[in-house]
């Protein structure tokens, strides 16, 4: 079949609504912990209270006693699991009494309801031998080693003559700039049930990644991957959190094997900060030279961030220094250490939200160290390529961004003096930063089915974060079939679909969508061909090249009042649905271009000029995203990452007790994230770009780009406003009175 782009092909970047949200709103859609099924049993993960030693004592006999209470795991009774080579995530499946962070996952009672549960939990007996921890980042960064590679690229990174660069430059800046550990807190926790049938294994779980789920359980547990079913209908916020099956999914699938039942287990909100990943702090050390012009002669980025005792997972900040700007001496580095903590993981926009803020400052510093426009400073230093691989962009609307972003915001009326703007009591800052998120890919597969009834569905195993993967994949389908979008279906979140990829690295638009595509243009042309044949059939003699579909009618191209509505086509054949399959990947366009999207982020603060408070006015973001495919749910997408930036700059900071390694704020109460009073204006500009190098719907991901730069900026704007630059996230108004 070939590519052909259905003549009527419009569904596709309109904001409709969004296909589930109805079922949000009435409570019908059914998230992780909903499901509920016969004999089901109730689990708590027990976490261990120390940082580091281990348990020397552990007595279940009194929780094993209390009513209600079918089965206590621990690693005394716990099945060995088979010793397997360490791949993705290091988990605490209780197979020894070691402790190496404080909230590890150390025991699960199982009872008949989550009370009894809860009385089985305070029933158990636990004494521990306490080892030294190290908690300290500051002292563990003294002996900080290289990752060797983030995810496929090398740690460390050089090209020209840093020294060289730097002796000639004329403007100098040198900073360090901090960033804190923060947790994932998505309205919905982790979730998992677990029901074994025989050998057979299904597990609901609220995942970005449904078949990570799966082979991560088999593998785990040494069963055939063929045995385990893992389905996901709706995630309520992931945000890199859920991108990793962690202990607490296995562990339930080994309690409903123990109790010979179905297990839940739903983690509370502390149990979210430790033994389920978060964002790890970062230290970065930046350098810039610049000639007089304001042209950079050098860069250097060096970060360092804490990994945990069981597993390396680097930070990758400095990735975005890299590509960002033009300039032929460079060098960048990652560095980690180990601390006794849950091992951190991808939070939104990993590297590129942390990094591009202490980038972004950095450039903010020398735009005035030079005397010039932070707008015409990037300008000067505009890369034209990818500055490290030497390759060209597969399509870059930077300029169009900040000109189109300037605009909107108003940055005309920039006094850049710092302090000079006023409004009563309030100093007012106008700030900018740039925004770049990599623009990633992976193989998908998708069916179609054509139902007799006329309505088609369509189905891959992906995943539904809350981002409109239902929504836009109907859309897709639709305009690839020529059905009207009421008529499409979209299924996903289920194992024994078409494999689809992680819903992480905003690829899931970019990967599923030319899947879905390629199975609905192949379904869309076995229709016709049926449509041909048959003695009782209206187009004997027509050409199939002449037949369209549009809005669910077949229709002759040369006489338009010729046509047939696909359902009777259908009808005529047997009533039999039509399938088809479809399958996309990522070819060597990913070697010959470098492909990221890119943007420009703008905010207005109001600093109370005696207490320190900030209050983030305005946010103007534009961005080149390539095709929008839902006008609607892309720019909430958008508007959300630049709240979760609002949260970064100001807000979000996980505190660490060093004596205990715990997070004393693990509760939403005092683990601030922003809420409506703290979100004023956000406007969101999305610049026409048609790239299709990238992939066929020409779309690039848009989960991520929201969140960079909007520290940047507003730490930007504070300095702008007060005078006062702030290097060390979040800006807290003790940082500013
Ligand atoms: Mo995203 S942090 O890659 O889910």
């Amino acid at each position: 079949m070939s590519d052909v782009t259905n003549d009527s092909a419009k569904i596709v970047g309109q904001g409709i609504d969004r296909a589930d949200g109805r079922l949000k709103v009435c409570g019908a859609a059914k998230y992780s912990a909903e499901w509920s099924l016969p004999r089901m049993a109730y689990g708590l993960m027990v976490l261990s209270s120390i940082p580091s030693g281990r348990i020397a004592r552990i007595d279940t006999q009194a929780a094993e006693r209390t009513a209600g209470v079918i089965g206590v795991l621990s690693h005394l009774n716990a099945p060995k699991l088979p010793k397997i080579p360490p791949q993705g995530r290091v988990l605490s499946l209780l197979q020894d009494d070691q402790v190496h962070y404080n909230q590890q996952p150390i025991a699960v009672v199982i009872a008949d309801t989550l009370e009894h549960a809860r009385d089985g939990v305070r029933a158990l007996q636990i004494e521990y031998a306490k080892s030294v921890a190290q908690l300290d980042f500051a002292a563990a960064s003294k002996i900080a080693y290289s990752p060797g590679k983030i995810q496929g690229n090398d740690a460390d990174s050089s090209r020209g003559d840093v020294a060289a660069g730097m002796r000639n430059a004329v403007y100098r800046v040198s900073q360090s700039y901090s960033t804190p550990f923060e947790h994932h807190n998505p309205m919905e926790p982790h979730a998992t049930v677990a029901v074994w049938e025989g050998d057979t294994l299904t597990i609901y779980d609220s995942t970005q990644y449904i078949s990570g789920v799966k082979n991560t359980v088999a593998r785990t547990l040494g069963v055939a991957p063929e045995k385990v079913r893992a389905v996901c209908l709706y995630v309520g916020g992931g945000f890199g959190g859920k991108g990793s099956s962690w202990s607490h999914v296995v562990l339930t699938a080994m309690a409903a094997r123990h109790v010979g039942r179905p297990v839940k287990l739903v983690l509370d909100r502390p149990q979210m900060f430790g033994p389920v990943g978060g964002r790890p702090n970062t230290e970065q050390k930046i350098q810039l030279g610049t000639t007089r012009d304001g042209r950079l002669t050098a860069m250097t980025h060096d970060t360092t961030s804490y990994t945990s005792q069981i597993e390396d997972w680097p930070d990758s900040s400095a990735m975005v220094t890299r590509m960002l700007y033009a300039c032929d001496n460079q060098t960048t580095s990652h560095r980690m250490t180990k601390l006794h903590l849950g091992t951190p993981t991808f939070q939104r926009a990993p590297g590129e939200s942390t990094g591009s803020y202490a980038l972004e400052s950095a450039m903010d510093e020398m735009a005035y160290a030079v005397g010039i426009d932070p707008i015409e400073f990037r300008l000067r230093n505009y890369a034209e390529q990818d500055q490290e691989r030497k390759l060209p962009f597969s399509s870059k609307s930077l300029r169009e961004c900040y000109r189109a972003g300037a605009e909107r915001f108003g940055w005309a009326r920039r006094n850049p003096q710092p302090g000079s703007m006023r409004n009563g009591h309030w100093q007012v800052g106008l700030g900018m930063a740039g925004a770049t998120y990599p623009t990633r890919r992976s193989a998908a597969k998708a069916k179609v089915r054509l139902m007799p009834d006329g309505t088609a569905i369509a189905q891959s195993g992906s995943q539904e974060l809350g981002t409109g993967t239902y929504t836009v994949m109907a859309q897709v389908a639709a305009d690839a079939l020529g059905y009207p979008v009421s008529k499409v279906r979209f299924e996903l979140g289920d194992t024994l679909l078409p494999e689809a990829p992680n819903s992480g690295g905003s690829q899931t638009v970019a990967s599923v969508s030319p899947a879905v595509r390629a199975a609905a243009l192949a379904a869309r042309g076995k229709l016709i061909a049926l449509a041909l044949q048959g003695p009782d059939t209206l187009w004997r003699g027509t050409d199939a090249n002449d037949l369209d579909i549009v809005d669910g009618w077949l229709r002759s191209r040369s006489d338009q009042t010729r046509r047939e509505p696909v359902a009777a086509v259908l009808a005529r054949h047997g009533s039999v649905p039509i399938e088809a399959d479809g399958d996309a990947r990522p070819g060597d366009e990913r070697q010959q271009y470098s492909m990221h999207s890119f943007g420009a982020v703008f905010a207005e603060v109001n600093v109370d000029r005696d207490l320190g408070i900030v209050r983030v006015q305005r946010v103007v973001g534009a961005y080149g995203v390539g095709n929008l495919l839902n006008a609607k749910t892309g720019r909430s997408q958008l508007m959300g990452g630049i709240v979760w930036g609002i949260g970064m700059a100001l807000l979000e900071e996980s505190l660490l007790d060093k004596r205990y390694g715990r997070i004393v704020n693990n509760n939403l109460a005092e683990y601030h994230v922003p809420a409506n009073a703290d979100v004023h204006d956000i406007d969101i500009i999305v610049v026409p770009e048609d790239d299709r190098i990238i992939n066929p719907l020409g779309a690039k991901g848009i989960g991520e780009i929201g969140i960079t730069g909007v520290a940047g900026a507003i730490a930007n704007a504070v300095y702008h406003a007060t005078g006062k630059r702030v290097r060390d996230l979040p800006i807290t108004l003790d940082k500013l009175i």
